[in-house]
C-alpha cells in the first residue's frame, strides 16, 4: 500500500495488521517518524481527522504542517489546480494527509506523488481512515466483526462514511446490513451493487423502530446539509431520525451506538451517559488506528 484511497484496498489480512499495531501503540511509547514531516491539506472543515491525524503524527515523533481552510489560504484560492500543489508539497514532506470537496480528488492527487496520499475525505466519495476506526472500534466493543448485525442510518446518499464502512464490511462473514434512511436519501446501487457480489446480507427500510431490536450496532449519521444545492431541501430531512433513551431501552443487552461526528441533533444529549453509547471513544481509538497508517505508510515510503 503506498496510497491509502479507498476501502476497497484492504482484505482482512491487512486490516488485522492494522489492527494489531494499533493495539500495540496503546500499550507502547512509539517515537520512530521522527525526522519526518506531514502535511495536512483540508479544502472542507475537520474537528477530529486533522486534529487526530496532527495528534498521531506528532505522538509518534514526527512533524506536521498545516493549513486548514486550502481552499481560501492555498494557492488554490490563485487558481492553483490540485495536482500542482501536491507536486510541490511533494518537496518539503514524508506525507499528505487531504481532505477535499470534490469525489476523486485523493486519487487524482496520489497519480502526481511521490509521497503517500491518505484520503481523509473526498466530498460524498470515501472516507476510508474513519471506516478502519469504525471497524476497530466494532471489535474492540464486541470482540467480534463477523457475523454482526449493523443498522446504517440517515443520509445514505451523501454519507462517505458510510460508504467506505460498507465496503470495509463486505469482507467479512455473515454479516447483515439495515440500511434506515428516509425516501430521497438512500444507498448508493454502487454500494449495493458491491454487496451483492460480496453475498453479504442487507435490508432497506425507512423505519428505524421495525429493526432496532435485531442489532448489534446502530451507526448513525447525520443529514449532509452541506451536500444539497438549497437549505429548504435539507431542512425536509432534518431532524428525520432521533435516538432517544426510549428507542435505546429497545436495543440488545450488549449492542452498541456510533456516530462518526459531527452530530447535530440526530442523538439526543440524554443518550451521552448510556453504556451503549460508544461515540466519543470511537473518536478516540480513531487516534490509534492513525497512528498505525502513518507508521505503515511512512515506514514503507
Ligand atoms: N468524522 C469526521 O470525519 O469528523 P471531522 O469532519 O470532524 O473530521
Amino acid at each position: 500500500m503506498k496510497h491509502l484511497i479507498e476501502s476497497q484496498q484492504f482484505n482482512q489480512k491487512s486490516i488485522n495488521k492494522i489492527f494489531a499495531l494499533a493495539d500495540k501503540l496503546e500499550k507502547k511509547t512509539d517515537k520512530s517518524l521522527k525526522g519526518k514531516i506531514m502535511a495536512s491539506l483540508f479544502y472542507e472543515p475537520s474537528t477530529r481527522t486533522r486534529f487526530s491525524f496532527e495528534s498521531a503524527m506528532l505522538r509518534l515523533g514526527g512533524s506536521v504542517i498545516t493549513t486548514e481552510n486550502a481552499k481560501e489560504f492555498s494557492s488554490a484560492a490563485k487558481g492553483e489546480t490540485l495536482e500542482d500543489s501536491i507536486r510541490v508539497i511533494n518537496n518539503y514532506v514524508d506525507v499528505i494527509v487531504l481532505r477535499h470537496y470534490e469525489q476523486g480528488a485523493s486519487q487524482r492527487a496520489s497519480v502526481v506523488s511521490d509521497v503517500p496520499v491518505i484520503n481523509a475525505g473526498d466530498g460524498p466519495g470515501q472516507h476510508p481512515t474513519q471506516a478502519l476506526l469504525d471497524l476497530y472500534t466494532i471489535k474492540r466493543e464486541l470482540n467480534k466483526i463477523d457475523g454482526i448485525q449493523i443498522a446504517l442510518v440517515g443520509d445514505l446518499k451523501h454519507g462517505r462514511t458510510i460508504r467506505s464502512l460498507s465496503y470495509l464490511l463486505g469482507k467479512y462473514k455473515n454479516i447483515k446490513i439495515y440500511f434506515v434512511s428516509p425516501l430521497g436519501l438512500g444507498v448508493g446501487t454502487d454500494i449495493k451493487e458491491y454487496l451483492d457480489k460480496h453475498k453479504i446480507s442487507y435490508y432497506e427500510t425507512d423505519l428505524l423502530e421495525e429493526i432496532i431490536s435485531k442489532i448489534d450496532v446502530l451507526y448513525q449519521t447525520r443529514i449532509q446539509k452541506e451536500r444539497f444545492k438549497d437549505e429548504q431541501e435539507y431542512l425536509k430531512f432534518k431532524g428525520c431520525y432521533q435516538i432517544d433513551l426510549s428507542l435505546v431501552s429497545r436495543m440488545k443487552a450488549k449492542s452498541i451506538i456510533m456516530h462518526p461526528l459531527p452530530r447535530i441533533d440526530e442523538i439526543l444529549m440524554e443518550v451521552d451517559s448510556s453504556p451503549k453509547s460508544v461515540y466519543f471513544k470511537q473518536a478516540k481509538y480513531g487516534l490509534l488506528v492513525r497512528m498505525a497508517l502513518l507508521k505503515m505508510l511512512i515506514k514503507k515510503h
